[in-house]
């Protein structure tokens, strides 16, 4: 078979120099299906003044995520965005530089830093949520953020609540604010300048403190990677340390945040899984043992079909550093690709009714996802996959198991059916106003 030149690959159109910019921006899974539906697994589009190759569907999740090739670069394509204000993360780097540094940081995300983040977490979230305001229409997003923020200060940073740990909190809010400015000018009334005014906060705070905290006896994730050491016995750098503990904190938070949104949604829209998961929550002990998140297969269940209706991140690029070939169109050199989860998260073709809520698709009766191992990728895959993923699990479960034994809610009148914004992190627009009230059980 011939290989077509990319001079064939078909072009979105759009406004000239914007392209379709706009139509991304509003509404990215409409985006992403309309060009699917016309031009297939491969298309070009011009978005932010850039040419980017869509890659769209498993085969090409597969394809740029393994990397078999070793032509994705992430760093290239992520620094765009994020260089600036989080210079220096495990996505900015690549090849043998990203292997090493990964390594070295596993140790912050092994089982034991993970039970050990667990005991932290619980004596935050319990206090918190007994105080969330009742009977009246709360974004749930706001709360939600404030919680795990609180909780990634501590756990992340081994910083008491107080004042200190309430300014790192707005200096995080104020960089990943930054992150998604459209006017890039260093001006202190700017979210740009405001973003980097909170780097050089942070940077401050965390350089005082890593000799200290390599010293330590501290169990938090910072103490654990001012302490991680390589084979030869080397430490990270302080300024290696800063600048991962920034990313990290950047990349956990909103994550999370969107996700726990996404399941109180859904189990508001759908009662009888909210009252089955309070039944498997009802029946753990409490306080929650570490081993107790390993017993809750249908929060599990929940919590997938969430990342897969509503996946956090609704793109991931990638620079390819040479041309190759995908399903008979040849991509040039120096391109910029992009996978987006929302095609492969709703294909017919692997996906029973793909836009209905039902969570036992993860069951391994069914097992939908298994049908192409890069189908569900709310967490990337390859060298890249997210290292925080199993802490996001446990927090996200943890934070259930209080929330369902403590409350039962649904969603505001105002807020019967939210609207998304994809951009960047998959939240509803309105925040997800919703009416919480105490069980009567606990
Ligand atoms: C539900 C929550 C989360 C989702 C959906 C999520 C999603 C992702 C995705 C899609 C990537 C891959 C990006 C790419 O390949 O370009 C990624 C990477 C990453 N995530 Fe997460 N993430 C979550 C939570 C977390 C948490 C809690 C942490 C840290 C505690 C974290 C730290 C990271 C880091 C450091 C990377 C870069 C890994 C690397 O380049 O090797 N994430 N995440």
């Amino acid at each position: 078979m011939a290989i077509a030149t990319s001079s064939s690959i078909p072009y979105t159109g759009g406004l000239p120099w914007v392209g379709q910019t706009l139509d991304y921006h509003r509404n990215a899974f409409d985006f992403y299906w309309r060009v699917y539906q016309a031009h297939g697994e491969v298309s070009r589009s011009t978005l932010l003044l850039r040419s980017v190759y869509n890659l769209l569907g498993p085969d090409a999740n597969e394809l740029v995520l393994m990397n078999q090739a070793g032509i994705f670069s992430s760093k290239s394509a992520w620094e765009e965005v994020l260089l600036a204000l989080f210079p220096g993360g495990l996505m900015l780097r690549d090849g043998a530089e990203h292997r090493s540094h990964r390594r070295l940081m596993q140790g912050a995300f092994n089982h034991e830093s993970l039970q050990s983040y667990h005991q932290v977490m619980l004596g935050t979230v319990d206090c918190t949520l007994a105080n969330w305001p009742q009977q009246q229409a709360v974004p749930f997003l706001n709360l939600v953020k404030g919680l795990t923020l609180e909780m990634a200060t501590q756990v992340f940073m081994g910083q008491a609540p107080g004042t200190v740990a309430n300014e790192l909190q707005q200096d995080f809010v104020d960089m990943v604010q930054a992150s998604v400015a459209l006017l890039r000018l260093n001006l202190p009334f700017l979210s740009y300048g405001k973003g980097l005014a909170g780097r050089q906060r942070l940077v401050r705070y965390f350089a005082e403190r890593v000799p200290a905290k390599r010293a330590s006896q501290d169990r938090d994730l910072f103490a654990r990677l001012a302490q991680a050491k390589d084979e030869a016995g080397q430490n990270f750098s302080d300024e290696d340390v800063i600048n991962h503990m920034i990313f990290l904190m950047m990349a956990a938070h909103d994550t999370t945040t969107s996700t726990l949104t996404s399941v109180v949604r859904v189990l508001a829209e759908n009662p009888q899984w909210q009252h089955r998961l309070r039944e498997e929550m009802r029946a753990l002990p409490a306080p929650l043992a570490f081993a107790d998140l390993a017993h809750m297969p249908l929060a599990d269940q929940v919590i997938r079909e969430a990342l897969r209706m509503y996946p956090p991140v609704p793109t991931i690029p990638r620079f390819a550093s040479e041309a190759f070939e995908f399903k008979g169109h040849l991509i040039p050199a120096r391109s910029l690709v992009a996978l987006s989860p929302l095609v492969s998260h709703y294909q017919p073709d692997i996906w029973t009714d793909p836009h209905r809520f039902d969570p036992e698709r993860f069951a391994s009766h069914r097992a939908e996802d298994r049908r192409h191992r890069y189908a569900w990728i709310p967490f990337g895959g390859g060298v890249h996959k997210c290292i925080g993923m199993h802490f996001a699990d446990n927090q996200i479960k943890l934070i259930l198991y209080h929330l369902l034994r403590q409350y039962e809610w649904q969603l505001a009148e105002s807020s019967r059916a939210p609207q998304i914004e994809w951009i960047p992190i998959c939240h509803p627009r309105d925040g997800l106003p919703v009416v919480l009230r105490k069980t009567s059980h606990d």
